[in-house]
């Protein structure tokens, strides 16, 4: 198990070379072979010496400020600092002399008359390089005394809500202000001042938090001294053990190390070998974990016989036996199809696995679905379809061999964090950029990043745009012909291009319909075509639309037609949403699709799964989410097992969603707060957070890496446990000792896991990417090599089928939605941390030419009203949007955009169409009707709360929100618990 105790990572002071040659050198008297281009420093580091350093550190560019790190090197004069030095063939170098030692000690005498000397009440005692060194060079004393005069009266400022600056302890090493230029790309911190008056600034108003600072910890991680810090560990003090586990919340999968004392984390430190991240983190994963131990957990197992009766805290035994009962009284009543289960994309690997189990064997149906529905089904669809597999086909690391980039429907810096940073590390490289978006996302003109090209897509015509984008392609000679005859089916290509070689596929044919301009578009198509490597990074801005597949396949189509697949630095990369998004999907929680996407009704496919569950399955495909929605509306379907998942708040067309719930007999939600989909449970399950459990999650890049329990789980159940229970409940025997178990049940049932197992995903330094079987044992990070999965690669017709949303006089606006970086989907998490302090409601983007034409100013109250509902939200007029669209987040219930959205899908998964909704807007003072009825808390929070007031204890209560209103959609049950 990869748990460890080492406080810091070992740093070997600069970046590693990345030259495959290597020269002899000798240091201290050994002669070593390094690679061209490595430091003096690293070299040194690399042969087990350790040269005293204090502003050098291996992710950033040695920048030989503070002069710790001298050496001696044979025939040169003077004393060069290692960090600075490149190896030179043949050089002698020394790295412990009388001479370096004095010099060295002089630098620290220095550094310490300037700092306060209150190590034993300093935060960071036991964890301080300052400190360190001190003792490395023998530091006994100081001469030019302790009353340094610049900065030791300077005040903190711990306006950061997660860390503070005290820039008495700063020694302007400047790692602060280079890990936020190179390792995050903000640009947020300065040093002011000069000499022994210089200092970090972050911003005009030298506030953090009003500074252009995005709370990345990279800062935070990077200094060597307590100057900046955790408040979690000045509060806490140093952790006594780490474990290895994985972030819980975005596609990126970050690696983190969960420093602990006992069972309380004190933080989360990016892990330096984590191979998605490296190191790297962002606000969610780094600082907003708190949720995990927030009041509003609920941890007693709930039931009631009806949503309009109170509920009642039950022992797990009863919950899980009621919960049995029901679906078995209602399959009896109804029929065998008349249940299903959601899977969710936020629990682990084995979780999602055992619920579709659970579904198939112990429901004997195939009504299973996930969250991917709504938000990637198109890409599984589509990449199947023309490549052959359904996942993305790099590694993000990839990217740093890429020349030009294309992003398209995605916001990475809001929604991939850790990727985005990378995405602008390469860019400030000088790789080419084109963003294809609605709206002026980030990397349109961010520091030292600009788009060469933005195609601001008018919602809802991205398969026009590609497809024009395609035209060019194939009329203009720019085809990479020799790919396209070696590793794709022929007959599909000429068709491919002869249909989009017609004149009406044309940018100029198309510049109405996608709003986009034919002279950028052809400009942008060369560029992708010709720049070297380019690659494709896509979001739900593509997926969310009523032709999401299709606009999979014409991105699929442009990566085969410029022979961009099967190599470092291109490739088809969907940036998945959530943390387990892929893993859902590969788990087999599609209704048709058996785990590894292999097709329910395969009679060899199935066999195999019969003889390894003892049970016969249906060769049916169930039905998906909207399918179960449609059937609880008419009737027919009464019982659903709802994991992770708040599909009140999550799924489209609000309305239709709490009718369908309000018609099922039995709904078991499992969750770890009582959510807006509970509002119409029967039955209440508490889940376990990330740091409560075992498992695995896999990321956008395929990459399954370990999930590890930091804490016991605080329902005394994990969710896999649970399953179980309710399996075992209802006659189906279900009996694991460990997540590990179930995950080698999945690699003997799928060919593409057939190597997996948590030992193997040690024994790999914590992950591996799939494809892992016996061709690939240690995984498969870039896919399609040197064929398609499919064999040859298959062009697909995308033409070009306007949504049934567009705008009218009555709806004039098109309605988009995205994220923002400090929430996370729902919120149910980042709302109940203080991430709220920089996004405490959603807001309606709007151009300034569409507010003036309604009267509208920034912060009015505005009503969006759509053909599906209406809600109200404050308006932020900006040029960020184009004339015509207006665009919104979904992190917050009240915001209700779900009310707005409609139940308009895509054509071939079913996925909703969140992206396009027509809307038309106006300037109102009150909350709209259903908001009215709204409650931020739920009956039971509610009274839990109220209870706990009455005990006298703190709480920590949510942002206040624009609109407070007092009610839930459909009217609440009391509660009667405990607490009571
Ligand atoms: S805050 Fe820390 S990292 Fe930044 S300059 Fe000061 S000591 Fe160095
Ligand atoms: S937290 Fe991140 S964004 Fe903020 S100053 Fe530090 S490195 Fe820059
Ligand atoms: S980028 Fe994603 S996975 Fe990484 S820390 Fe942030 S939220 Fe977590
Ligand atoms: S570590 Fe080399 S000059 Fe600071």
């Amino acid at each position: 198990m990869l748990e460890t105790v080492v406080k810091r990572e070992r740093d070997f002071g600069t970046p590693a070379s990345i030259s495959t040659q290597t020269i002899q050198i000798t240091i201290d008297g050994t002669e070593v072979d390094v690679a061209v281009g490595t430091s003096v420093m690293r070299a040194a580091a690399e042969a087990g010496i350790n040269i005293p350093k204090l502003c050098a550190s291996d992710n950033l560019e040695a920048f030989g400020s503070c002069r710790l790190c001298l050496v001696q090197i044979e025939g040169r004069r003077g004393y060069p600092a290692s960090c600075t030095t490149p190896v030179e063939a043949g050089m002698v170098i020394w790295t412990e002399t009388p001479k370096l030692h004095e010099l060295r000690r002089g630098v620290m005498e220095l550094y310490i008359s300037d700092h306060p000397l209150d190590c034993l009440t300093c935060p960071a005692n036991g964890d301080c390089e300052l400190q360190d060194m001190a003792g490395v060079v023998g530091l006994r004393n100081v001469r030019y005394g302790y009353n340094g005069a610049s900065h030791l009266h300077d005040a903190t400022d711990d306006s950061n809500p997660y860390f503070a600056y005290d820039p008495s302890k700063c020694i302007v090493c400047s790692r602060c202000v280079r890990a936020c230029d190179e390792v995050q790309g903000t640009f947020a911190l300065t040093v002011d001042g000069r000499g022994f008056a210089s200092r970090i600034a972050a911003g005009q108003n030298d506030s953090f938090l009003e500074s252009d600072c995005v709370s990345c910890g990279a800062c935070v991680q990077a200094c060597p001294t307590s100057s900046l810090i955790e408040k979690t560990v000045i509060d806490m003090g140093q952790s006594e053990h780490s474990v290895i586990t994985t972030c819980a919340y975005c596609g990126v999968g970050c690696a983190f190390k969960a420093e602990m004392k006992g069972q309380e984390v004190v933080r989360m430190v990016p892990w330096k070998d984590g191979k998605a991240n490296h190191g790297h983190s962002c606000v969610k994963g780094r600082f907003a974990w708190g949720y995990a131990t927030h009041q509003d957990r609920m941890l007693k197992p709930m039931i009631r016989s009806d949503i309009s009766q109170p509920w009642r805290e039950v022992s797990w035994d009863e919950a899980i036996g009621y919960a049995a009962s029901e679906l078995k009284r209602i399959q009896s009543k109804y029929g065998r199809d008349s249940i299903g289960g959601i899977t969710s994309s936020r629990c682990t690997n084995e979780e999602t696995y055992l619920v579709q189990k659970l579904v198939r064997a112990a429901f004997g149906t195939n009504n299973v679905d996930t969250c991917a529905r709504v938000c990637h089904s198109p890409t599984g669809y589509g990449l199947k379809t023309t490549l052959g597999e359904s996942a993305g086909t790099q590694t993000f690391d990839s990217v740093m061999h890429t020349d030009v980039i294309i992003i398209m429907g995605a916001n990475p810096s809001a929604a991939h964090p850790v990727f985005a940073s990378r995405l602008k590390r390469r860019l400030r490289e000088g790789a080419k950029l084109i963003v294809i978006d609605p709206r002026q996302i980030e990397f349109v003109n961010a520091p030292h990043v600009k788009a060469d090209y933005h195609l601001p897509v008018r919602p809802g015509t991205n398969t026009a745009l590609l497809t024009s984008m395609a035209h060019v392609i194939a009329t203009e000679g720019l085809v990479d012909e020799a790919f396209v005859a070696e590793r794709c089916e022929a007959p599909a290509f000429q068709q491919w291009r002869d249909f989009v070689s017609r004149p009406e596929n044309s940018p100029e044919a198309m510049e109405d319909v996608t709003g986009v301009s034919a002279l950028d578009l052809r400009a942008a198509a060369r560029l992708f075509a010709t720049h070297g490597n380019g690659s494709i990074y896509y979001g739900l801005g593509v997926t969310e639309h009523s032709q999401g597949s299709t606009t999979v396949m014409a991105i699929a189509n442009l990566a085969m037609a410029t022979g961009n697949l099967g190599r470092e630095g291109v490739g088809v990369n969907p940036l998945r949403g959530q943390n387990n998004v892929q893993g859902s999907c590969d788990m087999g929680s599609f209704p048709h699709e058996l785990p590894g996407y292999r097709h329910i009704s395969d009679d060899t496919v199935r066999a195999q799964f019969e003889q390894d569950w003892g049970v016969k399955l249906q060769p049916e495909p169930g039905l998906r989410i909207p399918n179960m929605f449609d059937a609880a509306i008419s009737g027919s379907f009464k019982g659903l097992y709802c994991q992770g998942e708040d599909i009140v708040q999550s799924d489209p067309n609000t309305q239709h969603v709490a009718k369908a719930l309000a018609s099922m007999e039995c709904i078991i939600v499992q969750d770890i707060f009582l959510n807006e989909t509970a509002k119409y449970a029967h039955v209440f399950l508490p889940g376990s957070s990330f740091l409560e459990k075992d498992g695995t999650f896999t990321n956008a890049e395929r990459r399954i890496s370990r999930v590890r329990q930091v804490m016991q789980p605080k329902a005394g159940l994990a969710d896999w446990e649970v399953t179980c229970a309710l399996s075992n409940a209802l006659g189906y025997p279900m009996n694991y000792s460990h997540p590990s178990q179930i995950m080698d049940e999945i690699a003997r049932l799928t060919p593409t896991f057939s190597g997996v197992s948590f030992k193997k995903i040690d024994e790999l330094g914590g992950s591996v990417q799939w494809p892992c079987n016996a061709e690939a044992p240690d995984g498969t990070p870039i896919m399609h090599v040197d064929e398609f999965v499919r064999g040859k690669g298959r062009f697909m017709i995308t033409k070009y089928v306007p949504s049934d949303e567009r705008s009218t006089r009555k709806y004039p606006l098109l309605l988009t939605t995205g994220r923002i970086l400090s929430q996370y989907n729902v919120g149910a998490q980042t709302r109940r941390t203080p991430n709220v302090l920089w996004h405490s409601e959603d807001v309606l983007e709007m151009h300034p030419h569409d507010a003036e034409d309604r009267g509208i100013r920034h912060g009015d109250m505005v009503a969006i009203q759509s053909r599906a509902g209406e809600t109200v939200l404050r308006a932020d007029i900006t040029e960020r949007v184009q004339p015509g669209v207006v665009y919104t987040t979904f992190h917050f219930p009240e915001s209700g955009a779900n009310v707005v959205t409609t139940d308009n899908t895509d054509w071939a998964t079913d996925c909703p169409e969140y992206k396009v909704t027509a809307v038309q807007a106006r300037l109102v003072s009150e909350p709209s009707t259903w908001q009215a009825g709204w409650s931020r808390f739920s009956d039971v929070q509610q009274s839990l709360l109220d209870g706990r007031q009455r005990e006298g204890q703190k709480l920590e209560q949510p942002a206040a929100t624009p609109a407070q209103p007092a009610q839930p959609i459909t009217e609440p049950a009391p509660i009667l618990s405990s607490q009571e």
